[in-house]
């Protein structure tokens, strides 16, 4: 039974140099890195492509952190088995993306990873409810998925966080919640004040002066 009321940090690599990606994987990890996050997108879904599974497959390797795969690609399940192998231990798709959202989340499941389900901040709580018992993590986009270094939007998106947490309380699940953009030293009390435990974060953990004292602040 995973612990959702634990604080988890992810980094995101998404922020980091990836000229050195194993340097910068080491130094997450000497930060105190839970899991790392690796932000998969297509140029469809999102406008803007980062890289594949032979990326996830290059960085399994170098860390027995588990790999927190999020997939901002229009068609999950074509992609998903490469995924699977490439070494993910959590694989998160988008309910907006063209796929059969309930098929592809058990597909996952089968595949022996952690399931999760995204949400951007344009789209209700509602779209995300008739899975909600069948995933591991709900993640809750606070910044317009496809870069790092934006705001975190506060208003549209809290009130989803409070809603997956109160969902949860109700039903007797136990899904993480996770929050991905815009998170800081500062935003991030808001989104766990809300009910989120997993918290990724690119740019204010990766472009730190001192990221293990970064991390530190992040743990509250
Ligand atoms: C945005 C990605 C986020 C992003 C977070 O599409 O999903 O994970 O990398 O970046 P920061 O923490 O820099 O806002
Ligand atoms: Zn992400």
């Amino acid at each position: 039974m995973s612990d959702c009321n634990q604080r988890i940090i992810a980094p995101s690599l998404l922020a980091s140099d990836w000229g050195k990606v194993g340097e910068e994987i080491k130094r997450a990890e000497e930060a105190g890195a839970d899991w790392l996050h690796l932000d998969v997108m297509d140029g469809h879904f999102v406008d803007n492509i980062s890289f594949g599974p032979q990326f996830v497959a290059s960085v399994r390797p170098h860390t027995e952190l588990p790999l927190d795969v999020h997939l901002m690609i229009e068609r999950p399940d074509h992609y998903l088995d490469r995924f699977v192998k490439a070494g993910s231990d959590r694989i998160t798709v988008h309910v907006e993306a063209q796929h059969d959202v309930g098929k592809t989340l058990g597909a996952i499941r089968e595949a022996g990873c952690g399931c999760g389900l995204a949400l951007n901040p344009a789209t209700p709580f509602d779209d995300v409810i008739p899975f909600l018992d069948q995933i591991d993590l709900l993640l809750v986009m606070t910044v317009v998925p496809g870069f790092g270094g934006q705001a975190f939007m506060e208003t549209e998106t809290m009130p989803k966080v409070s809603a997956g947490r109160e969902f949860r309380e109700e039903h007797g699940l136990s899904y993480h919640i996770e929050v991905d953009g815009g998170i800081d030293a500062t935003t991030v009390h808001i989104a766990g004040q809300n009910g989120a435990n997993v918290m990724v974060a690119g740019t204010s953990l990766f472009k730190a002066p001192d990221m293990a004292e970064a991390t530190k602040q992040m743990r509250g």
